[in-house]
């Protein structure tokens, strides 16, 4: 069984310094895909050894892949080619990875194999339909629970699958990033469009193995024709874990901190635009590009922020930065709205729901909507939050106890080890004063 962790967090404190954050986790999921059906060995760099990305790794492992795992995030991954991978001997357990589990079903849809993808008890609970009704457009056999839910059992469907024009319904780069994977194995084109940017990483990614997608305007294109030759990956640092010191080190007075070599990808960085409309001082420093992915230091100092309302396209390059944003919100003055955000009560946990009920046990005023939130600027008390088991709600509050008027303690934190191991080695090394009590 899973050790429960409680965050304890002394209140007032100032972050100062500098930090590299761990590595993207997007990326890296996307590095040992990708790696494992290229032709040739992949050497990645920066890797994120954190449960998610090596629930992954695992899982191609698990399918004959040979990965080496050198330590210090880098892996070295034995490309089998597009159709060299072979039938695992038990299901693909992804943990709490909707990443794993919603690309994977894409990629392994049009196997010569079968397969089972299974996950935690979160993972069971979100929304599969999304990619397995597209999927079986297409001419995928995956089936589902009655709910729609992991486990998924796919039938592989090897030269059966064909392409389709796919609008997708809901701004998802998981959706999209599936269908393109599926679209690898599929006749003809498969042409996906987005009602609004999604993080790109699949396709810059698959562009650098040499694998052709035409990108053009909201949709991207792909075909079977092509193959993918290895290629070196320097995976930049998560602008999802450097979130939360952009926001502690702007709602902390006196703190001044350096965040290096964080992936800026414009799809990524609604987390910047937001805090800098609510006054927030973030410089961005030494751009640069590294691998098809442009890079940066993020220089950040407190400011008072103010309430905003948020700007509905700023949403999906953000989206999943909304619990800090949320903290940031609450350290402002005046009010902030959130809208257009329902996909939020979709991830690890329903995060407008589970932010909503932490922020009130701590004294902000807030009403929770059913695409949203309005968040009322006030002072941040102590209290005893529920995380729920979501690592970002978990070091969101951690944040959220450097303007906090007294300490704040946190439950069901073991998962902050699915994104960001570091969290807490990097907050108390910059200023937070954070312990951590473990208990079987
Ligand atoms: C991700 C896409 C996003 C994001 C998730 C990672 C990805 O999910 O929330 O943490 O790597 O493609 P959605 O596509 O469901 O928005």
């Amino acid at each position: 069984m899973t050790k429960k962790i409680t965050f304890h967090i002394q209140h007032g404190c100032q972050l100062n310094g500098q930090a590299r954050v761990a590595g993207d986790k997007s990326m890296s999921h996307r590095s040992i895909m990708l790696g494992s059906l290229a032709q040739g060995v992949t050497h990645v760099t920066g890797f994120l050894e954190a449960e998610d990305a090596l629930a992954t790794l695992q899982a191609f492992r698990d399918m004959g892949v040979i990965i080496e795992q050198r330590g210090n995030g880098c892996v070295t991954i034995h490309g089998v080619g597009k159709h060299g991978l072979k039938a695992p001997t038990k299901p693909l357990y992804l943990g709490n990875s909707g990443t794993s589990m919603r690309l994977l079903s894409g990629l392994l849809a049009g196997q010569h194999f079968d397969c089972i993808l299974t996950g935690d008890e979160s993972l069971s609970k979100r929304p599969m339909k999304r990619v397995t009704e597209p999927l079986s457009q297409m001419g995928a056999v995956i089936e589902t629970t009655p709910a729609g839910t992991a486990p998924l059992h796919i039938t592989g469907q090897a030269g059966k699958l064909h392409g389709i024009d796919y609008i997708m319904p809901m701004a998802s780069a998981q959706v999209k990033s599936c269908l393109l994977l599926a679209g690898m194995y599929a006749q003809g084109q498969t042409t996906i469009t987005e009602p609004a940017p999604t993080r790109d990483h699949t396709e810059r990614m698959l562009n650098g193995f040499g694998y052709h997608v035409s990108q053009q305007g909201n949709q991207a294109s792909i075909t079977a024709a092509g193959q993918l030759t290895a290629f070196d990956i320097d995976v930049p640092s998560d602008i999802s874990s450097a979130a939360f010191f952009l926001v502690g080190a702007s709602i902390a007075p006196h703190s001044d901190v350096l965040l290096k070599q964080v992936g800026i990808n414009p799809t990524r960085t609604g987390v910047i635009d937001i805090l800098r409309l609510m006054g927030a001082k973030i410089e961005i420093l030494n751009q640069r590009e590294v691998g098809g992915e442009p890079v940066a230091d993020l220089h950040v100092t407190s400011s008072q922020l103010k309430g905003i309302e948020i700007p509905e396209d700023l949403v999906p390059l953000a989206i999943d930065e909304f619990p800090v944003l949320f903290i940031a919100a609450a350290c402002a003055t005046g009010e902030t709205r959130l809208t257009g955000a329902e996909e939020l009560r979709v991830k690890e946990s329903d995060r407008i729901q589970v932010m909503a009920d932490g922020l009130q046990t701590v004294g902000i005023n807030v009403q929770a909507t059913p695409d949203g939130m309005i968040i009322q600027g006030g002072t941040i008390g102590g209290g005893i939050i529920d995380s729920h088991g979501d690592h970002r709600i978990a070091m969101a509050f951690a944040i959220a106890g450097l303007c906090a008027s007294a300490p704040i303690t946190i439950l069901d934190c073991a998962n902050v080890n699915t994104s960001f191991p570091e969290f807490k080695a990097i907050a108390t090394n910059l200023g937070l004063t954070l312990t951590s009590q473990e208990e079987a």
